[in-house]
């Protein structure tokens, strides 16, 4: 468990599995600015399956256990997995709360307490606003355009890089006690 101020981050188990085929066939869940597809239980199953040092699914948890989101990280350009990608999103009713801005620092944290990971990347899609405020607010830097990089609802749009590296990230800002875990 990843402890923060106001959520926790939990590694996905099979108990969350109902949960995340409901969340992951959701168009709200996605919103309108991200990709969605829709996939079988089966399928999710055997991504969580694929769960290892370099990716891994966490489900954000409020301090009174209710389950609002689901952050993951996974391995996107260097064998080594010490460059990695993480993804985000929050059920509608607990946006705007400060939640995924807190999930974001705490995953930026462990990435780089936990694993020699030297740089974390992210992209959003230029319109979606919130996703490039949590990504500023966690301290990561805008690289550049990613043109015609996303497929939303039928369209190519243009999207943005966002990374933080190791040297910017400097110190935990939310986790002072690790676990063991990977
Ligand atoms: C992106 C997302 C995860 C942000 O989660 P969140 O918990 O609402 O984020 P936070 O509350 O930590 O911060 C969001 C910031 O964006 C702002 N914001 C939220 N919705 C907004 C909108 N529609 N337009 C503009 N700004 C918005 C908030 O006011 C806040 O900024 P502030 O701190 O300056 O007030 C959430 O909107 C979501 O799940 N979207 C659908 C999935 C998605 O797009 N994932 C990102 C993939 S790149």
């Amino acid at each position: 468990m990843l402890e923060g101020k106001n959520v926790n981050l939990r590694v996905v188990e099979k108990e969350d599995l109902p949960l995340l085929v409901e969340w992951f066939n959701d168009l709200e869940f996605w919103g309108e600015h991200e990709f969605s597809g829709q996939s079988s239980r089966t399928e999710i199953e055997k991504e969580v399956e694929k769960s290892s040092f370099e990716m891994k699914d966490f489900i954000v948890e409020k301090k009174d256990g209710s389950k609002i989101g689901w952050v993951c990280h996974f391995y996107m350009l260097h064998p080594g997995g010490k460059l990695l990608e993480i993804g985000y999103a929050l059920v509608p009713n607990e946006r705007g709360k400060g939640y995924c801005t807190e999930a974001t620092e705490i995953m930026v944290d462990y990435l780089f307490l936990l694993k020699e990971t030297m740089r974390i990347q992210a992209h959003t899609g230029v319109r979606n606003i919130a996703s490039q405020k949590v990504l500023e607010k966690a301290g990561f830097k805008k690289e550049g355009t990613m043109r015609k990089g996303c497929f939303i609802r039928g369209k190519w749009g243009d999207g943005y890089l966002y990374s933080i590296l190791r040297e910017e990230w400097k110190e935990p800002k939310i986790l002072t006690k690790t676990t063991s875990s990977n």
